[in-house]
């Protein structure tokens, strides 16, 4: 990877040494702050309150990279969901690149980067919607954790980080590893603004955990099970339950075999 690398004038980057949580800090960016633009990015080297999806909490400790980044991308608030898949598509590109192409990252639907099954990040998306309507996407906030060196103990899901997988990334490299996700995710967001999801779409199910499979969802109220066969234009996942009756899931945690 290139040394000398430059960030692209599109992000205005702010680096703590710790904080709560990024999208917090974008959050109160937004609201107190005027000056706030889209492609400003709130990067931590550790985090004490970090965000996972569905309340739980993320796993912070410093080693590993936190940031969050603040769009305004014009686009209906149905919508908002691609930009999530845009990003782990982008995120699971640059792990691939770093490692010489000797680990493969395969994604769980929504956001989730895999090693052999195994959580290496998440990304949390928070969207707050415009005061004229609710439909409209005012901002949109992408919260990306990591696990480089450090992953969390005691976890209900198997987990790993890019250490234990081999890949040795020093801390000075994390500025390297971060530049060149959110160049190279630029050049995506715009491709998406161009020639809308479907490449995206087809990029992340080449690489999708389950796919053409049996999986489980657990909803928040009950679980469902059956044929993972697509994500629709929204990014919701398709799944056909065993009566063959075609489901529509938009938010859930999945689960294998
Ligand atoms: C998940 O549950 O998989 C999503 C995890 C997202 C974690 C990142 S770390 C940076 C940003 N700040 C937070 O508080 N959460 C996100």
């Amino acid at each position: 990877m290139n040394k000398r690398l430059t960030l692209n004038s599109f992000y205005t980057l702010i680096k703590f040494d710790e904080i709560d949580s990024t999208n917090d800090e974008l959050k109160r960016l937004i609201y107190h702050s005027s000056g706030t633009c889209e492609g400003t990015v709130v990067w931590a080297l550790c985090q004490k309150a970090g965000k996972g999806r569905r309340g739980k909490q993320w796993f912070s400790p410093p080693g590993n990279l936190y940031f969050s980044l603040l769009l305004k991308p014009e686009t209906s608030i149905q919508n908002t969901g691609q930009i999530g898949f845009i990003a782990s598509n982008t995120m699971a590109d640059i792990i691939e690149q770093y490692s010489n192409h000797q680990i493969k990252i395969n994604l769980k639907w929504p956001n989730d980067l895999l090693i052999k099954k195994h959580k290496i990040g998440g990304i949390l998306l928070e969207s707050l919607t415009s005061l004229q309507s609710t439909l409209l996407l005012d901002w949109l906030i992408i919260g990306i954790g990591i696990n480089i060196n450090h992953y969390p103990p005691d976890n209900p899901y198997p987990v790993t980080s890019l250490f234990k997988e081999n890949l040795i990334l020093m801390t000075s490299d994390l500025t390297i590893f971060l530049y060149s996700f959110l160049n190279s995710f630029y050049v995506n967001y715009i491709k998406w603004k161009k020639n809308g999801f479907s490449f995206i779409k087809d990029e992340w199910l080449q690489k999708a955990e389950g796919l053409k499979k049996n999986i489980s969802i657990k909803l928040e109220d009950k679980i469902v099970s059956g044929y993972f066969e697509t994500i629709d234009e929204t990014g919701a996942l398709i799944l056909i339950d065993p009566n063959g009756i075609k489901h529509k899931i938009t938010t859930g945690d999945v689960s294998f075999g």
